[in-house]
């Protein structure tokens, strides 16, 4: 049976200005919007808040008598966003939030808070927008051991692969397009360089496998080096490249990264296209389950936040990670177990030079599975070649790497990529 439930929304943003005009209208039975905060009080916000208190500083609304829970929408990691978290959940007050910036860099603190003071910290909105992954993975898999959590995680990476894939646009002319289009920020290196991707890695992994969050310990490669010749390199394997986000159970232990992956053509991961995201989940005794949806805008995003809010209004309320912080494991950095690779180097035009590469990777254990060498043009001194590896055990691959740094016939770094394992 449904309460009451008072909301305080701190933020009239992309996301809090469409989960003001919902819970106006109604959609939630039971739930009213009491105060809101943001910090320009004369911007028109598309939605009519002349019934709703306004309140100038977001920490008001964590004393607020008139307010049940605290719905923070206004970002970053620092203050206000963080000091209104702490004062809500301190007085007891639960906590709904699309800020995963904030919660992989204080997971665990607020695990502890919340769970001192029995107050809710809900964040479906912070993994995938308008994917249900949270709930998936904290509620409908709560019997399941995961063994696997990997998927596509940041729209705007996507995007630019995407659109570098199906127009032949350079990396540049595709974060341009993104930018014009709303799905990359004026300054997107958070999302380029994987970082994004890695905060809600760390989160789903904390769900997923019962341990402390840790972006620190996520191997983090982002897809800026991704080349109009690396997608179409890619075709030629019948491949195309998506930015991977994967926690997976091996035998050496638990392998959190992110990193720009070759993805068969036929797989699911690679129909993602543009900004959406998609996450795959493998579980016993359910089996692999795949959600595919949009991960940003101001829909998707409410969406997310709105399902956290009618949760609490029915007085449902989990610990954060579904247990005990304190009985949340640290985890530990673990390679990637042995796989294949994608590696394109410039290598110099004269003879001898593929002999030597070839040398260098069966000297450091590495075998070559394809090849594929691009022919001359007039003026070029060194030539694309890009080779995918055997299976290799990642301390093999990386001595290889090493040796091929220290090659003169090979001009700029030698670019790998994991090539994805369904
Ligand atoms: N947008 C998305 O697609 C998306 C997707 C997933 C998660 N998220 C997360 O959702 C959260 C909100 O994102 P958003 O896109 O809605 O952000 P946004 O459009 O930039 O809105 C931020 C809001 O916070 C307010 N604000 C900023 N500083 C403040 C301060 N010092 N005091 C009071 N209010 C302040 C702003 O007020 P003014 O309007 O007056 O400037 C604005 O209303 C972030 O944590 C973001 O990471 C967003």
């Amino acid at each position: 049976m449904s309460r009451a439930l008072r909301i305080g929304l701190a933020g009239l943003g992309t996301v809090g200005s469409q989960v003001a005009e919902s819970v106006l209208s109604g959609v939630i039975p039971g739930v009213s919007l009491s105060a809101v905060c943001a910090r320009d009080k004369t911007r028109d916000r598309g939605v009519d808040l002349s019934t709703v208190r306004w309140v100038d500083h977001p920490n008001d609304l964590a004393e607020a008598g008139d307010v049940d829970i605290i719905v923070e929408l206004i970002g970053g990691t620092g203050d206000p966003a963080a000091a209104l978290i702490d004062a809500a959940l301190a007085a007891g007050k639960s906590v709904v939030t699309a800020n995963k910036a904030l919660l992989a860099a204080r997971a665990m603190h607020l695990a502890v808070i919340s769970e001192a003071s029995g107050a809710s910290l809900a964040y479906e909105a912070a993994v995938a927008g308008g994917i249900p992954v949270i709930k998936t993975l904290r509620e409908a898999l709560a019997g399941n051991k995961i063994t696997r959590v990997c998927g596509i995680l940041n729209g705007t990476c996507n995007y630019i692969l995407s659109q570098m894939e199906s127009t032949g646009l350079s990396f540049d002319a595709a974060l341009r397009d993104a930018q014009a289009l709303g799905f990359a920020e004026a300054e997107p290196e958070l999302d380029i360089s994987g970082m994004d991707a890695a905060q809600k890695l760390s989160l789903l992994a904390g769900l997923a496998f019962n341990i402390q969050p840790d972006t620190s310990l996520i191997s983090v490669t982002g897809i800026e080096a991704i080349t109009d010749q690396d997608i179409s390199y890619a075709g030629e394997f019948n491949s195309v490249i998506r930015l991977i986000g994967l926690a997976a159970e091996t035998p050496e232990g638990l392998v959190q990264c992110v990193s720009p992956m070759l993805v068969r053509r036929d797989h699911m991961l690679a129909q993602v296209k543009n900004e959406l995201n998609a996450v795959m989940l493998e579980a016993q005794p359910v089996g692999q389950l795949f959600l595919q949806g949009p991960g940003a805008g101001g829909g998707a995003t409410a969406s997310a936040v709105l399902s956290d809010i009618a949760d609490l209004a029915q007085g449902f309320g989990r610990p954060i990670f579904g247990m005990d912080a304190l009985q949340m494991e640290a985890a530990s950095v673990c390679a990637l177990p042995p796989q294949a690779w994608y590696l394109r180097l410039a290598l110099a035009d004269e003879p001898g030079s593929m002999a030597t590469v070839t040398q260098l990777l069966a000297q450091n254990g590495v075998s070559i599975e394809e090849v594929v060498q691009r022919s001359r043009n007039a003026g070029d001194t060194h030539l694309p070649v890009v080779f995918i590896t055997h299976k290799v055990a990642p301390a093999n691959l990386q001595a290889a790497l090493d040796s091929l740094a220290q090659q003169d016939r090979i001009s700029d770094q030698v670019l790998a990529l994991p090539v994805f394992e369904a």
